[in-house]
């Protein structure tokens, strides 16, 4: 088979592209451990309400100042439905879901995970603006899904 040299070029060019890409996701994978906040701890979806911290989700003051967030996504609602957050403060949260695949987006921050039941996800965000923030379900989940949101209240 004929290859025309220039077509053999750009080939050449595009198959090498694909593998320096490929190669600076393995790298950034295994040598800078970038990886998807997902799939870090596992929960039983049917025990959430039982399991702790998730039986009392909320906001816990950790000893460095910094806090934690724990939330439910379920049919239509997360629990908390409304989260006061000092300005300023380090927020790491832990979302799972009791029963389907959530969303769980907050526009204005870098908080955009999945409630995923089973298992737990984690995201952190310094929240150095006040102001009223949404949390919002952005995947999907049934028929009230346009009316899952929560607020976060930084002062
Ligand atoms: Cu929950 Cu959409």
């Amino acid at each position: 088979m004929h290859i025309h040299r220039y077509e053999r070029w750009w080939l050449t060019f595009g198959i090498s592209m694909l593998i320096v890409f490929l190669g600076l996701i393995a790298f950034a994978a295994f040598a800078d451990n970038v990886n998807p906040p997902s799939g870090m701890q596992q929960i039983d979806p049917t025990k959430v309400s039982k399991t702790p911290p998730f039986d009392k989700p909320g906001l816990r003051k950790l000893s460095d100042g910094s806090y934690e967030a724990y939330y439910v996504a379920e049919v239509f609602a997360f629990i908390p439905a409304v989260l006061n957050v000092p300005a300023g403060s380090k927020v790491t949260f832990y979302v799972t879901s009791a029963d389907v695949v959530h969303g769980f987006f907050i526009p204005e921050t870098d908080i955009n995970m999945m409630a995923v039941p089973g298992w737990v996800n984690e995201q952190s965000h310094t929240f150095s603006k006040p102001g009223e923030y949404l949390l919002i379900c952005h995947e999907y989940c049934g028929i009230g899904h346009q009316n899952m949101f929560a607020k976060i209240e930084v002062k």
